[in-house]
């Protein structure tokens, strides 16, 4: 299926590794110019020269840290100096602090509502008036899961990405008239940095090995094993395609079944 993706422009944010690099690398494969940042810039670098040597794509890898306002707008001006326009907006950020209530404190529920809320926030504000332009746009926000059933000990994750879906659906009814279409992907259970430091932490705090409670996880999983991330990055790279252009408000989970719920 030709996914009508090349020559597009795209931001994904929180790029350097995990899902993050997974979506880049697959819309890069289609011919989509790249913007890519995180905070480390020997990872980020060293990200964009391997996905231009995959793949011969411009990609631009800017260094920011998401939770700073003001290093967001310099992202999103470096970004429209480049190239004039964000035809597609991957927003994605490091996960929130794990803990219980007990275990977190103001700063903790602050830096977690600039990172994972008040960057989508940003991000979409910067990028809806090229989109308006063009009369053409797609917003991709990628959230957890945890919109729909909490996960134990992620409290931040569980009260501030549902704020992130209640933004997708409302920008998804007031942008539908300008052909701009803003939809939020839910990834469940899929192999990262980001994962394994939460076995490390979750093993500290049970006295279980990783490996016992990886396997614990899994038996919640139907498909009966973890994701990859090239799997979250195909449904991605879908939603931001000419192939999918009557989809829009949805919150798609990427989770080989976990969800239990109906909705
Ligand atoms: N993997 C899963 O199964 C899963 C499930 C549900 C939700 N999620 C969520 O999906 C997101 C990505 O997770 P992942 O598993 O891909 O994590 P990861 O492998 O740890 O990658 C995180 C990426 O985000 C960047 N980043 C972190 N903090 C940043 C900041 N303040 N500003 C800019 N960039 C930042 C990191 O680079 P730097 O550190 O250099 O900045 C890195 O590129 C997280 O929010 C996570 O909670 C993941």
């Amino acid at each position: 299926m030709d996914l009508g993706l090349k020559d597009r422009v795209a931001l994904v944010t929180a790029s350097s590794k995990g899902l993050g690099r997974a979506v880049a690398w697959s819309l890069a494969r289609e011919g989509t110019k790249l913007v890519i940042c995180s905070r480390n810039k020997d990872i980020l670098e060293k990200t964009a020269d391997d996905i231009f040597l995959g793949t011969g794509v411009s990609v631009f890898p800017l260094a920011v840290d998401l939770s700073e306002a003001d290093q967001v707008e310099w992202l999103m001006d470096e970004t429209l100096d480049l190239f004039g326009r964000v035809d597609i907006l991957v927003t994605n950020a490091g996960g929130p602090k794990p803990g219980n209530f007990t275990d977190l404190e103001e700063a903790d529920w602050m830096h977690a509502i600039q990172l994972n809320l008040m960057s989508v926030v940003r991000l979409c504000r910067a990028v809806i008036p090229s989109m308006k332009k063009n009369n053409w746009g797609r917003i991709i926000n990628l959230a957890s899961v945890s919109v729909k059933q909490p996960i134990d000990n992620l409290f931040l994750s569980n009260t501030i990405r549902p704020g992130v879906i209640g933004l997708t659906k409302s920008l998804s009814q007031e942008l539908a008239r300008y052909n701009i279409l803003v939809n939020a992907v839910c990834p469940g259970y899929i192999l990262t940095d980001r994962v394994e430091q939460l076995l490390e932490a979750k093993s500290k705090q049970t006295g279980q090995s990783t490996e016992e409670l990886k396997t614990a996880r899994i038996a919640d999983i139907p498909l009966g094993r973890i994701g990859d991330p090239g799997e979250l990055a195909n449904m991605v790279a879908f939603l931001a395609s000419d192939r999918a252009s009557y989809i829009t408000g949805t919150t798609i989970p990427v989770d080989g079944g976990m969800i239990k719920g109906l909705m």
